[in-house]
């Protein structure tokens, strides 16, 4: 008898494409991630708990950076009525993001854009900056670092990052703690399925 696999996952009221499922194999055959927007990680169901018991203001302004699949971003969307925009370095993600959009029944806006080069003025439009696994390389505790510094300039309210804790994660909370308001929360969920990690939160 054949058996028959699951094509994806309905958690926090998302649905979450798996790698089997046809629609994903098909974007796969056209569009190679190449930084590790290859799938949706575990970091990002974590942020949905946080915000899950931090709820947003209705029409809070929210940017999320690496936003890969976009699943906090379109729960963010969903269930807070926030106005989201996804930033992401790489083209070849943005199809992913599309369909779970479509798959969610909700429209966001991305852009194609390393957060690098996210300047103060397009940061003075924004509430809250988001992330879940983005900084897993040493490189990317630097660049982190600068646009916090931007967005805590520009006038952002409140900064939340996710993360499995990495070792430049580590390293960044650490930097950051000396430099503004800041906490970082260990966190535990069974929803999809048990994750552990933190998140760090800086306020203004
Ligand atoms: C490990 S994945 C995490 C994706 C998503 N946040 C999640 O939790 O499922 C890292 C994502 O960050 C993106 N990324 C890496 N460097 C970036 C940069 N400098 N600016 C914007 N996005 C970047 C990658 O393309 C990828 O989609």
């Amino acid at each position: 008898m054949k058996r028959k696999f699951k094509t994806e996952i309905d958690a926090h009221g998302i649905r979450a494409l798996l790698s089997r499922h046809p629609e994903i194999r098909k974007l796969k055959r056209y569009n190679t991630p190449s930084f590790h927007g290859n799938r949706f990680w575990k970091s990002s169901w974590l942020l949905m708990d946080y915000f899950k018991k931090n709820r947003l203001a209705k029409g809070s302004q929210v940017l999320e950076i690496g936003c890969g699949w976009g699943l906090t971003s379109i729960y963010l969307a969903k269930y807070h009525g926030a106005k989201v925009t996804g930033v992401d370095i790489d083209p070849a993600v943005l199809p992913f993001f599309d369909l779970h959009c479509q798959y969610n029944g909700v429209n966001i806006s991305r852009i194609e854009i390393g957060y690098e080069h996210l300047t103060e003025e397009i940061l003075s439009h924004v509430d809250i900056l988001i992330g879940s696994d983005i900084c897993f390389w040493d490189q990317m505790k630097d660049t982190l670092e600068a646009l916090i510094t931007r967005a805590m300039k520009a006038g952002v309210k409140k900064v939340v990052i996710a993360d499995p804790v990495r070792d430049p994660f580590k390293e960044l909370c650490k930097d950051i703690a000396l430099m503004y308001k800041s906490d970082v929360t260990f966190c535990e969920i069974s929803d999809p399925k048990p994750i552990l990690g933190e998140i760090l939160t800086i306020t203004a």
